[in-house]
């Protein structure tokens, strides 16, 4: 079993039907999908991966060397007491936004992800379209939804990360497993070094790495938005003790002040009684507890947001 692979090229041609049905596919029944054709220049794609690896090594390693997990696992190796690291991750990471500090002292590196993200956040758009017409949405609902209304308001960030090689694997997590928060998540992932896995139908399932191709995977909001349609799924990344995994995620969130709520046409369409799973919230409520229970389970989490 492995994650669907969709060439999004073929929806403007002949097997349109066929791929609308196979995104719709990855929406229901795995909440991930890779992309591959999916317009991004590979010439831009090739930029990215030599400036986010530079940046790394000029700039984040000798952090990464001095930081928390370092020390902590090195504190448990040491004891040798069966126990795991539970509450860090191996990851270096940071995010970058239109308007926060990005690295400096990479060459390209401000121009190349800039140029990056825009294309990101179109292909974001595309494929919110695709969702639109696969729910028998108005065209544009989602991107509304996820904008908070009309104006072009979503929050869109990059999380650049790298999964440095770790000498106890067994210890810790690169990524503890979580279903992401917002709407729609564009990853580009390593060529070569894996880890991400998926959890399906109970089995944790690798993301396989596919150069140049785009993982689509859909967030909790829109699992409210499709009225449970489009389930956010748990995923998590693994440590290796060689290799550096890579790994740029690009959220399309709404913003903190939007209003989220089940699409009423799928409601009415698909649940005659009265169905509360998804109550209607404020997407800034949502992120406050999302904040203290990220590695836990959703469900608690739309609870919470509807007593507030
Ligand atoms: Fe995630």
């Amino acid at each position: 079993m492995a994650v669907p692979v969709i060439d999004f090229s073929k929806l403007n041609g002949e097997e349109r039907a066929q791929t609308l049905a196979q995104i719709a596919n990855g929406c229901e029944e795995w909440g991930f999908f890779q992309l591959i054709n999916h317009g991004i220049p590979e010439e831009l794609l090739e930029r990215v991966k030599k400036v986010s690896s530079e940046c790394y090594k000029v700039e984040r390693e000798e952090n990464f060397k001095n930081s928390k997990p370092v020390k902590l696992i090195n504190e448990l190796a040491e004891k040798k007491n069966g126990e795991k690291l539970e509450h860090v991750d191996w990851e270096d990471v940071f995010t970058i936004l239109n308007n926060n500090e990005w690295p400096v002292k990479t060459q390209g590196f401000r121009e190349t992800m800039a140029e990056y993200r825009t294309e990101l956040k179109k292909l974001a758009e595309r494929v919110m379209e695709v969702m639109d017409e696969n729910l028998g949405l108005p065209n544009g609902y989602i991107k509304k939804a996820l904008n908070g209304g009309d104006e072009d308001n979503a929050f869109f960030g990059t999380k650049v990360s790298h999964y440095p090689p770790c000498p106890y694997p067994e210890l810790v997590n690169g990524l503890r497993a979580h279903t992401d928060a917002g709407g729609v998540i564009l990853l580009f992932q390593d060529d070569k070094v894996g880890g991400l896995q998926m959890l399906k139908d109970g089995e944790w399932i690798d993301v396989q790495p596919l150069p140049n191709a785009i993982v689509i995977n859909t967030g909790d909001q829109i699992e409210v938005l499709s009225n449970g349609r489009y389930k956010s799924c748990w995923h998590r990344v693994l440590s290796f003790p060689d290799g550096n995994r890579r790994s740029i995620a690009s959220f399309y969130n709404p913003p903190l002040k939007a209003t989220i709520y089940p699409a009423p046409k799928l409601v009415e369409k698909e649940n005659q009684e009265v169905d509360d799973t998804y109550p209607k919230f404020v997407f800034g409520d949502y992120m406050s507890v999302y904040a203290e229970q990220k590695f836990l389970p959703k469900e608690p989490r739309f609870q919470a947001v509807r007593a507030v």
